[in-house]
Parts: C-alpha cells; sequence; structure tokens
C-alpha cells in the first residue's frame, strides 16, 4: 500500500469540505453537525471534528477518517477511495516514471475525447432538428426526458464526418479519438464509427466516460456497435451504470443484473436504481468480482428465452466460484419470451418488484431445472434422486439439510429417503415418475407476502396473539389465505406450540388443508429462521408491506375519484385532497429509502 499516498491525502483533505459536499453541515463550537447520511434520522447526531479530522454519528454510531467517509457513501472499496481522494487532492498516487506518465496522459486524452463525444450527441439528441428521428425512437420505447438526461443518451447523426469535425474543432487529436474507438482512419481520411445510432454511454466507476453503445434506429445491423478494447476499457470487465448503481446498491444491499443496456435504462427510470447491465450474455469473472464488491446480493433478470436461461445457469456457476453465497445469487424469473424493459413498462413496477420478492435463492433454481429436465427426459426416478441428491451436495455444507428436505418435498419423499435413493439404486416406493411436484405447493397466483407470513405463524403460532392487532384480516387479497388467517386469530388464545394448530382447525377443514399445504410446502423448507426473534424481524417487514399496499390501494382509489370529479367539473373535498397528497408523500418517501430492492 502506498503509505506516503495515504498520509499525503489525509493531510491534504479539509474533512468538513468533503463531508460538506454531501451533507448540509452547520457549526457548532469547533464541531460541524448535520443529518447523518448514513441512517434516517430527524435531529442531528453526526459529528465532524476538522481539527481532528474525523466524523462519528452518535446515531448510528459510524465513524472514521475521510477514507471511511468517502468508502461508505459512495460504496466503493479503500482503492477506490484513495484514488478518488488522491485526485481530488492534488496527490500523485504512483511514484513518477516517463513511461507510466504517458500511459496515463494518454488514458486522459481518450477520457476528454469520450467526454466530448457524448456532449456532441448529447445536444443532438436533445436539440437538433435531425436528431428528430432518435428523438421519436426513444419516445416509442418510453424513455423520458429526465432519463436522456441523467443517462445522457445522445444520438449519433447520419454523417461520416460530424464527429471528427466536431473534435476536430476542440482540439482533439485524432490519433487519440482513433485510440479512443470513436473514429477510423480510411484511405480517405478519418470517419465516424458510429453514424445514425442512438447512443448509450458507459461511465467508469468514478465517472468517466469510458465507452459507447450504439443503438441503430432502424433495423440496420448490428443491432447494437459498441467500443471494443481500448486503453480506458476492456470489454467484458466491466458493468453498464454500476456507477451510479453502487450507491442504491450500498442501501439495498443488493444489484439486479439484466441483460441489456435498455432493460437497465429501463429499470432505473421505473426506480430500481440498484439495476447494472452485463452488455452481453452471460456474466465473465470479473464482472462477478466487480459485483461482489459493490453487494452482498445478486438478482440475475436475464430475458426470458433460450439464451437468456443459459446465461443464467452459466452466471450462476460464475457468481458462486466467485464467492456468492446460497442466498446471495436469486434468479428472477420473467414470463416466457419477455425482458426487463417490457415487463416493467407493460406489466408495471410493482409486479417487478414482486417478481425480485418472489426471485428463487440459485439453488432452488438449479435444482428446479435439473429436476425438471430430468423428468421430462423420462429419467428413472431413483436416478432422479440420485443426482438431486448429488446437487444438494454441491451446496455448502450447512445448507445440504435444507435444500434435502426442499427437493424431497418436490419429489413427495423425505428426505430420509432421498439419503437412501442415492446410496442404493432403488426407486423407493412413494415416488412415482411424472406425478405432480407441486401436489403441495400453494397456487402461485396467492400473494406471496401473505404466504410467508402465514409459514411464520404456523411455525411459531404463539406469534399471532402477537401480531394480530397490526395485521389486520382484510389486508389479506388470498381467499384461502384470509380465512386460515382469520381462523388462526379466532383461535389465538389456544396456539402455543406448532401442534396445536391442526388441532383447533379441525372444525374448518378448508383452513386445515391450507396449512397443510403451507407447512408441507417449499416456502416451510425455505423459511427456516432461526429463533423467535428472527421471525419477529421477518414479520415485522411484512407488517410494513402490508401497510405499504394498503396504503398504495387507497391512494389509487383516491386518485380515480379525483380523476372523476375534476372530469366532471366537481369539487374535490379538501380532506380528501389532503390525504391523497399525503399518501403520495409518504409513499414517495419508502420508495426512496428502499430504492430498488429489498433483501429477501
Ligand atoms: P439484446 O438483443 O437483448 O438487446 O442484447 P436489448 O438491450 O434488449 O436491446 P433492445 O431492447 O432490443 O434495444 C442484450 C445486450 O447484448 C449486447 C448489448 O449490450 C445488448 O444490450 N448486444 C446485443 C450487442 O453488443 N450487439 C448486438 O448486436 C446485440
Ligand atoms: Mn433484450
Amino acid at each position: 500500500m502506498d503509505d506516503r499516498a495515504k498520509r499525503e491525502v489525509l493531510a491534504r483533505t479539509d474533512i468538513g469540505a468533503l463531508v460538506g459536499d454531501y451533507v448540509a453541515l452547520r457549526k457548532r463550537g469547533n464541531d460541524l453537525i448535520g443529518l447523518c447520511p448514513f441512517h434516517a434520522e430527524r435531529t442531528p447526531s453526526f459529528h465532524v471534528h476538522p481539527d481532528r479530522g474525523f466524523f462519528k454519528c452518535f446515531g448510528c454510531g459510524v465513524g472514521g477518517d475521510v477514507f471511511t467517509f468517502y468508502e461508505r457513501v459512495e460504496n466503493v472499496t479503500f482503492i477506490d477511495a484513495l484514488q478518488a481522494l488522491a485526485k481530488r487532492a492534488g496527490v500523485e498516487l504512483q511514484p513518477w516514471s516517463p513511461a507510466a506518465s504517458r500511459a496515463r496522459s494518454e488514458r486522459e486524452s481518450i477520457y476528454a475525447a469520450n467526454a466530448i463525444a457524448a456532449a456532441f450527441f448529447h445536444r443532438l439528441l436533445v436539440l437538433s432538428p435531425e436528431g428528430a428521428e432518435a428523438r421519436t425512437y426513444c419516445e416509442g420505447r418510453g424513455l423520458d426526458g429526465e432519463t436522456i438526461r441523467s443517462f445522457m443518451l445522445g444520438y449519433a447523426p447520419a454523417s461520416w464526418d460530424a464527429l471528427v469535425t466536431e473534435l476536430q474543432r476542440e482540439g482533439v487529436e485524432a490519433e487519440i479519438a482513433v485510440r479512443a474507438g470513436l473514429i477510423r482512419r480510411g484511405q480517405r481520411g478519418f470517419y465516424d464509427f458510429y453514424r445514425e445510432r442512438l447512443m448509450i454511454p458507459t461511465h467508469g466507476i468514478t465517472g468517466e466516460v469510458i465507452a459507447f453503445g450504439g443503438r441503430s434506429l432502424g433495423g440496420a445491423e448490428p443491432k447494437y456497435l459498441n467500443t471494443s478494447t481500448t486503453p480506458v476499457y476492456t470489454k467484458g470487465r466491466g458493468l453498464f451504470a454500476l456507477d451510479r448503481a453502487r450507491r442504491a446498491a450500498a442501501k439495498a444491499g443488493a444489484l439486479i443484473v439484466v441483460e441489456g443496456y435498455l432493460d437497465c435504462i429501463a429499470l432505473h427510470q421505473a426506480g430500481f436504481e440498484n439495476a447494472v447491465a452485463s452488455l452481453g450474455t452471460s456474466l465473465t469473472a470479473e464482472q462477478a468480482a466487480e459485483l461482489q464488491k459493490y453487494a452482498g446480493q445478486v438478482f440475475v433478470c436475464f430475458d426470458a428465452d433460450a439464451a437468456g436461461s443459459a446465461a443464467t445457469a452459466k452466471s450462476i456457476e460464475t457468481l458462486v466460484a466467485a464467492g456468492f453465497s446460497g442466498y446471495g445469487v436469486r434468479i428472477v424469473a420473467l414470463a416466457p419470451g419477455t425482458d426487463p424493459d417490457a415487463f416493467v413498462r407493460e406489466v408495471g413496477r410493482d409486479a417487478f418488484q414482486h417478481a425480485l420478492e418472489g426471485a428463487l435463492p440459485w439453488i432452488q433454481f438449479s435444482l428446479d431445472r435439473r429436476i425438471e429436465r430430468l423428468q421430462s427426459d423420462g429419467t428413472g426416478p431413483a436416478a432422479v434422486a440420485r443426482e438431486a441428491e448429488r446437487l444438494v451436495r454441491s451446496t455448502p455444507r450447512e445448507e445440504w439439510d435444507r435444500w434435502r428436505q426442499y427437493v424431497a418435498d418436490r419429489l413427495r419423499l423425505s428426505a430420509d429417503d432421498l439419503r437412501a435413493a442415492a446410496r442404493s439404486s432403488q426407486a423407493p416406493e412413494p415416488f412415482r415418475a411424472g406425478a405432480p411436484f407441486t401436489r403441495y405447493a400453494a397456487p402461485a397466483e396467492l400473494p406471496t407476502i401473505e404466504r410467508d407470513l402465514l409459514t411464520v405463524l404456523l411455525e411459531e403460532p404463539a406469534l399471532v396473539a402477537e401480531y394480530r392487532d397490526r395485521i389486520p384480516v382484510e389486508r389479506f387479497q388470498g381467499e384461502r389465505y384470509r380465512e386460515l388467517y382469520a381462523a388462526l386469530v379466532r383461535n389465538a388464545g389456544n396456539l402455543e406450540r406448532s401442534s396445536d394448530v391442526l388441532a383447533v382447525l379441525n372444525e374448518q377443514p378448508a383452513a386445515k388443508e391450507t396449512a397443510i399445504g403451507l407447512q408441507a410446502g417449499e416456502r416451510a423448507a425455505l423459511a427456516q429462521f432461526r429463533d423467535s426473534a428472527e421471525r419477529r424481524l421477518h414479520l415485522d417487514r411484512i407488517v410494513e408491506m402490508l401497510a405499504e399496499r394498503a396504503d398504495r390501494v387507497r391512494m389509487k382509489f383516491l386518485s380515480d375519484r379525483i380523476g372523476a370529479l375534476q372530469g366532471a367539473g366537481q369539487a374535490i373535498p379538501q380532506n380528501e385532497r389532503d390525504e391523497y397528497a399525503y399518501l403520495v408523500e409518504k409513499l414517495d418517501r419508502t420508495a426512496r429509502r428502499r430504492i430498488g430492492t429489498k433483501s429477501g
């Protein structure tokens, strides 16, 4: 580690000024105080001590020097923080050598050329007459003005020398622009590489434009033209939008990975600001390592077609090899034929949020896929069980029990049967090839959170009495789930142990059947909470989600009603106006606090 540089950065960085870029601070004595950027608070408990060079939050306990602050607020590693702060403070990181200095200055020149090109393309898209076709294209794809600005989308005109001329005018050496991949040398001079395309810049983690993707507007092939490897960019190494997604990832604890530029941009526009794109098919090892720097959990959401599903399988291997754990990689399965862009625009952001919540841990996804494949191949039951047991054993050892139970449930076996099947090659009795796997699985169309809520309550029914006041029966949308929940609430006084449930439900066969289904279902196998405290945490989260859902329903009702009144030229009652404004503000606040995903 470059200790000299570190010391120099510490000496030359005014912590008050740095923090002041992110937090509104006011003076109190020798200190500066403000609202902590690392946790939500209303009264300031965040203190900066410029004279001693450190900060400390008395609310959440976070504290440290300029490096700690920058690492946390930007969600970057120490190395990146060192680089950024060194640049800010004007400290040279590497010892000087002519070669290193030449390479550095070449990189800087390429960044500058890219920045000029990006601004040029952007101006053309937003302002110029020849950008009209591209503007119409953006409109057709549902990209709004704010998105176009914030992603700095642009338009490369149908000319051979528009960019060449612009770069010349700005004093960029042609040789540098060639090295940047912006223009090419032809027999009669230089010409533009991108023509008649929607231009999408890719930024490096510290914000420089490092590459471009150009999408054809008509049917021109190839669909995308991309910067290939240059001194500042290696194809297949970075991730599109990671520079902005890492901040949201710090809050959500997760990143969403999609395949395409426009999938990623559409998700951002819909509020999933922790989305990044792999820009190709499956993830590379370098990309997996990048992801791991910024989030402990990755949601893989590739196109729902054959290529996407193959890419998902390969990416899982890569992510696991990079060290993501069993629950660290979740697979978001969209309806066949769709992709995240179409899904979020046509089905909606709430539906996408639900898809995230229902995303499968990779092990489950792989087990499902493999079992289905074997089944449809006509593979014998014993062989399926053997293979499944082998897969179970490819997971971390502490997860074997849970996944063995999951597979056993799917195959309608006991975990012991499965183990035995793996040892012998005899088909165990209760299993028949082709038998429906999902006999006990609750119908998928019923809302997942309600199912999760009930699964937890069935595991520890004493919690019913504790939570019933916070969860009104009417919140349930799934009829069968509402019925079961109502029955549990009515009998709350008699529920202590898990085994009490079926006894109190004797008079209600339908509710009893639902309970049995849930207890035997896949969620029960997955939702093994360590203790009561963990279950309570989970329930609290669900209570919050149910309340939010109720707010949304109410807001929709009010907005429809206000619209109707306005349409009919009638006055809108003040109390409804106020309630509507209150709900909009409240939901907006929750959405911003959450940003994109909630982890499991
Ligand atoms: P897709 O064909 O799924 O593109 O390729 P997309 O992003 O959904 O684009 P739209 O919605 O059709 O406009 C996924 C990604 O693969 C890369 C691009 O990065 C693209 O975003 N790709 C695809 C290329 O580099 N070149 C191509 O010709 C096609
Ligand atoms: Mn696509």
